[in-house]
């Protein structure tokens, strides 16, 4: 190939940027051209594309977000959506693609690659529900920057004995939340991928109360659902414990910042992989991690695969917060 495409698609995460400056970097060392297209699949269908240079990643290794913009694009998912994008690729000599985004990204790597424009997809969402991978860039900045927030309304809870009730986001997977829950030594920690029980949070609560425990945080993953959200879970505790509560909601603050030393580092390691399979003239996969290694997968085989919670850990952050 003389010619790739780089794109970030679906939600941003930080240390998408690093995976552009990889891209571009690894690509011309390789004696290739590079091409950004700018809010992902959207810029493909309008022929929003501009060349990249060495330069032109300079500076961008510690930023959050991503210098290509992202979108979620409705009408790449039509089939007059994807003619119009093979129709650019073709026009301005695109002869490959890196994704970088979540498994709505690779859903349309996948129908790209079958339309003759190989792709290769890179793990980025702060969420880590990836299937294909153990890891996806962004989630352990994500992870800090809510430890960080939580710390802080710990500060303000422990002063007044109150009850913080906080949701973390995580789309319907639970795994920001336990670990954010294990940090920051959570009373309880709410997940999706497990029913919730407020009775049983709540007897917690009564029997630490009386060993002398006069504040609490419980960590709530957003997919959780119950009806009013962590407002009515505050609630419900203040009324059955006497214990004075406050819910907050972390929101979009944990998908921007300075990504950490792993995301960059990931972002880096999954950029230079993904070019190397594309100059092989090897495309429809994604990259990712496996028990501590670098992988790649046939997209379609990586979209059919499951990925679960680490349970022992719920269990550790349960034994280990009574
Ligand atoms: P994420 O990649 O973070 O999971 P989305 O699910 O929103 O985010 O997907 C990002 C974009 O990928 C969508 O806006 C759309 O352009 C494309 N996409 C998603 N699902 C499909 C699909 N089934 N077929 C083709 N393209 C898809
Ligand atoms: O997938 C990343 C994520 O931040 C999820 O955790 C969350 O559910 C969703 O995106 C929020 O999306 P939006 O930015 O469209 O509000």
């Amino acid at each position: 190939m003389k010619t790739i495409g780089v794109l970030t698609s679906g939600g941003d995460a930080p240390g998408m940027n690093a995976a552009i400056r990889a891209v571009v970097r690894t690509a011309i060392s390789l004696g290739m051209n590079v091409k950004g297209i700018r809010r992902g699949y959207n810029g493909l269908i309008e022929g929003d594309v501009i060349d990249l240079d060495l330069r032109s990643v300079s500076d961008i290794i510690h930023r959050g977000g991503t210098f290509l913009y992202t979108a979620r694009s409705p009408k790449f998912k039509t089939e007059e959506g994807i003619a119009l994008a093979v129709e650019n690729c073709k026009k301005l000599g695109i002869e490959g693609i890196v994704v970088i985004g979540g498994d709505g990204s690779y859903r349309g790597a996948r129908d790209l690659s079958n339309h003759g424009i190989p792709c290769v997809g890179i793990p980025g969402t702060i969420d880590n529900d990836i299937s294909s991978t153990d890891y996806t860039i962004g989630f352990d900045t994500a992870m800090n920057t809510a430890v960080e927030m939580v710390d802080r309304i710990r500060d303000t809870a422990q002063s007044h004995d109150r009850c913080s009730v906080v949701e973390v986001m995580g789309r319907h997977a639970g795994f920001i939340a336990v670990q954010t829950g294990i940090a920051v030594g959570a009373t309880s920690i709410l997940i999706p991928e497990i029913e919730p029980d407020l009775d049983a949070i709540i007897e917690k609560m009564k029997n630490s109360n009386k060993t002398g425990k006069k504040h609490f945080i419980i960590v709530v993953a957003e997919g959780v659902n119950i009806e009013g959200g962590v407002d009515a879970i505050a609630k419900k505790i203040e009324s059955e414990t006497g214990i004075e509560s406050r819910a907050t909601v972390l929101g979009h603050v944990q998908r921007g910042g300075s990504p950490t030393v792993r995301d960059r580092v990931c972002a880096t390691e999954l950029g230079n992989a993904a070019v190397h399979l594309l100059n092989h003239g090897i495309g429809n996969r994604v990259v990712g991690y496996k028990d501590g290694g670098l992988v790649n997968y046939d997209i379609f085989e990586a979209l059919n695969m499951e990925k679960s919670l680490d349970f022992d850990m719920v269990e550790v952050a349960h034994e280990t917060s009574i």
